[in-house]
């Protein structure tokens, strides 16, 4: 019996993906912690998306929230901001990105709408060249340069992609190779796509593919891509919405991996910077940002009480280190998961970096995704008292796991322990 639930379908849309079969209602939290309505306490190792990134409840961005609150809300871009001036030159600072400018919005789907509209107008050029098992966002451009079938819900765009080798390691006719054969394989491609095409406007990629499934290319790869791209002017866009702020560990960024190659033209973020707040946003140096020749404005991008929460809430990520968390606590979680696949015959792949851990899950001696699995054992894992993800290209096979970045020693071997039952449970 679950009222909620039937009025949730009787109102929203059908496609509005819900997890589990009795659907959960979360209803407060507290740290690593959610509970839901029924008095339910739950781990949680998803942070609603990789969007809750400090901790639950955080005092210091509570605190922030609340006495922005009481002096102003909102007033809209049409007028002068502290605060979204004062996180915008944080942002700037930490983009590396030489002359950087920001322009916030209320989503990653709208920040990397706003990146496509700078790249395409600089370049005058509608096409762009997308990874495969990429995700962008929901929007009718950014459905468009997704290359995960279960999330495009319309062919029908105002681009004309051009999808990528590269992004999956683990699978596609490249898989076979070694890293660096992988990488030139991938690169030899792109040059091959390039000839057959009008000049693209931009690459878009995720360093670590996200709803894909923690996929990721080896490192360099993006480098190797970069001089190419570079050779035509093609601009790099870095959509970092779940790789930013520190979440892979041993980088801030998730395109620092790909060092040599500097900072994208453009990087896009959103999810974890608010902790929960609608913030997302794009940063260009300026000539690119400003380039286009008409006025703009948003409404709610950059309106003082989500500014207010994010520049709290990045204090509180600086501060404390976060991002060395993630790499320390991160790097403990990976290997107690990787000790327990070991002994897993479903287990294909345990993968990731930092608290980004993605676990593919196969048919037992084949290479099949098996989604049935990972249902169960998402499922298993809330009975067990842990929130989990999940994701993957073809088929939603792999468990995503992303806990606010100040998860701690403790809850990791908590978390892992469950985790490991609902694996055995599966197999
Ligand atoms: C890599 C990436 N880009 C963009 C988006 C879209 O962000 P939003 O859901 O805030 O519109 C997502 C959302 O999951 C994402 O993972």
């Amino acid at each position: 019996m679950n009222d909620l639930y039937d009025r949730h379908r009787a109102v929203l849309p059908d496609w509005l993906a819900l997890y589990y079969e009795d659907p959960i209602e979360i209803t407060h939290g507290e740290g690593r912690h959610v509970w839901d309505s029924a008095g339910r306490r739950y781990l949680d190792f998803f942070g609603g998306i990789l969007t809750t990134m400090t901790a639950h409840a955080l005092p210091e961005v509570t605190k922030a929230v609340s006495e922005q609150a009481g002096r102003i809300i909102h007033s809209s871009t049409l007028y002068l901001n502290r605060p979204m001036v004062e996180l915008a030159e944080r942002i700037a600072q930490l983009s590396g990105i030489p002359d950087a400018r920001v322009f916030f919005t209320t989503s990653g789907t709208e920040a990397n709408d706003t990146a496509l509209l700078l790249a395409t107008a600089y370049r005058r050029s509608n096409t762009v060249l997308a990874m495969r098992n990429s995700y962008h966002g929901r929007s009718f451009s950014t459905v468009g340069i997704t290359g995960n079938r279960s999330w495009s819900p319309s062919s029908l765009s105002p681009l004309q992609t051009l999808y990528v080798h590269g992004g999956v390691r683990t699978r596609g006719p490249f898989a076979h190779l070694d890293d660096a054969a992988f990488i030139t394989a991938c690169v030899e491609d792109l040059k091959d796509l390039l000839g057959h095409t009008r000049p693209p406007a931009a690459l878009i990629a995720e360093p670590v593919q996200g709803v894909g499934g923690f996929t990721s290319p080896p490192d360099g790869l993006y480098a190797a891509f970069r001089d190419v791209l570079r050779e035509h002017g093609i601009l790099w866009i870095a959509d970092e919405v779940q790789t930013g702020w520190g979440r892979t560990g041993e980088h801030f960024w998730g395109w620092q991996a790909h060092g040599r190659s500097g900072p994208p033209d453009l990087l896009t973020f959103a999810k974890g910077i608010g902790n929960g707040m609608s913030i997302g946003g794009v940063v260009a140096g300026a000539e690119i940002m400003n380039c286009l020749d008409a006025n703009s404005i948003s409404t709610f991008g950059g309106t003082q009480i989500t500014m207010a929460a994010g520049l709290a809430n990045l204090n509180y990520l600086l501060e404390h280190d976060l991002q060395g968390n993630a790499r320390r606590v991160g790097g403990l979680l990976i290997e107690r998961l990787r000790a327990v696949a070991a002994g897993l015959p479903g287990v294909r792949e345990v993968r990731g970096r930092g608290l980004m851990i993605g676990v593919e899950l196969a048919r037992p001696g084949t290479d099949e995704a098996d989604p049935k699995a990972a249902a169960a054992v998402l499922e298993a894992a809330r009975e067990g008292g842990l929130l989990i993800g999940k994701g993957g290209g073809h088929n939603t096979s792999a468990l995503r796991i992303a806990p606010p970045l100040s998860l701690t020693v403790a809850e990791a071997e908590e978390g892992a322990a469950v985790l490991e039952n609902a694996l055995r449970a599966a197999y």
